[in-house]
């Protein structure tokens, strides 16, 4: 589905909504407020459709200073959040170039988000071992103030080297199962041998011992997963730091792509791609391969501001006004 628009008539606007609507988040902010249009008391979000065989209706609400509500099928959620694991939704942006231009922390976040998608049982690993090294951070720094012996840094060392091992195994799993796709994808847009590495070792209960003396200077802990990276590599070459501005983006949308279809080959569902500007710094040719490639992957909603830069013919096009969307003849 192409959504086409002038600059600012609302076509991210549409995808933010699509977004909020599958998942029960905005891809832009973590402030529900802002996804309010200016001087309203509240804002909805609806959309149905298939999930495989499956029948889905999706509404999410937010209403200023109420929170956020949503419902499957008619049935009240818990959490809005847990829309995000019943409907999986893929998005660019041009603000996810951070995942390749950014600093580690960019994506360390986004892979241990592909880490939760691939394999939902090591969902929650990530925020416990986060956990467990706030709590080494806390007992360093008591420990430094004499607030409390040393003792009390030991648990969380073992924690945080157990669950650090655990995590860098799983990330290893998920980029393992990311990489043949991630190296086909973009070998197909033109970016030849690219590869993901990771960057970081397991901790282990030796070494955050033999840190113990300088963390309790620093009170941080130096060593672990939360301090790894995954660098993008073309021909050998890191991405972020020497990657042209549409080999960035060729490089995230491959991760992308990847993605899919990994998620497709384990669940039998492709997800939902949410591609926005994503057409823009791409070269004629490169844009022809992934409109094809698109086309294969399951559903895909591409906004642009022109219907001549998509070059195949979309299923269905859109034409965004302020305040209205229009079917257009394809
Ligand atoms: N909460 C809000 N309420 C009302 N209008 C808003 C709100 N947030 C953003 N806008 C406005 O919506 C307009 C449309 O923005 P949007 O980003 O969707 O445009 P776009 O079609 O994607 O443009 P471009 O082609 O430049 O990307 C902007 O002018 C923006 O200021
Ligand atoms: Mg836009």
């Amino acid at each position: 589905m192409l959504v086409v628009g002038e600059n600012g008539v609302g076509k991210t606007n549409l995808l933010e909504a699509v977004h909020v609507a599958a998942q029960g988040f905005s891809p832009r902010t973590r402030t529900d407020s802002q996804l309010v249009r200016f001087g309203a008391e509240g804002a909805r979000a609806a959309i149905s459709g298939q999930r495989g065989e499956v029948s889905l209706e999706l509404e999410v609400t937010v209403r200023k200073g109420e929170g956020k509500r949503a419902r499957l099928n008619g049935a009240p959620l818990r959490a809005a959040e847990q829309l995000r694991t019943m409907v999986s939704t893929l998005v660019f942006t041009p603000d996810r170039l951070g995942v390749v231009k950014g600093p580690p922390a960019a994506r360390r976040a986004y892979f241990d988000r592909v880490l939760g998608r691939l394999a939902p049982a090591r969902s929650t690993l990530p925020a416990e071992y986060g956990a467990a090294v706030a709590q080494r951070n806390a007992a360093l720094r008591r420990a430094a103030g004499d607030f409390s012996g040393r003792d009390a840094i030991e648990p969380w060392s073992e924690r945080v080297a157990a669950l650090g091992a655990e995590l860098v195994a799983a990330r290893l799993d998920a980029l393992a199962l990311l990489e043949p796709s991630f190296g086909a994808r973009a070998a197909e847009l033109g970016l030849g041998e690219a590869s993901l590495r990771y960057d970081g070792e397991p901790p282990t209960a030796e070494g955050l011992a033999a840190a113990l003396e300088r963390d309790i200077e620093r009170g941080a802990t130096s060593l672990g997963p939360h301090l790894d990276d995954v660098v993008l590599l073309a021909g050998g070459r890191d991405l972020r730091s020497f990657g042209s501005q549409g080999e960035q983006r060729l490089a995230l949308l491959a991760l992308l792509l990847a993605e899919s279809e990994t998620i497709a080959d384990r669940t039998g569902v492709p997800p939902l791609l949410l591609l926005d500007d994503v057409l823009s710094e791409l070269d004629p040719g490169r844009r022809q391969i992934l409109a094809a490639r698109v086309r294969s992957a399951g559903q895909a909603l591409v906004t642009a501001t022109d219907a001549a830069m998509l070059p195949a013919a979309p299923d269905q096009l859109l034409e965004v006004a302020p305040g209205t969307v229009l079917e257009a003849a394809a």
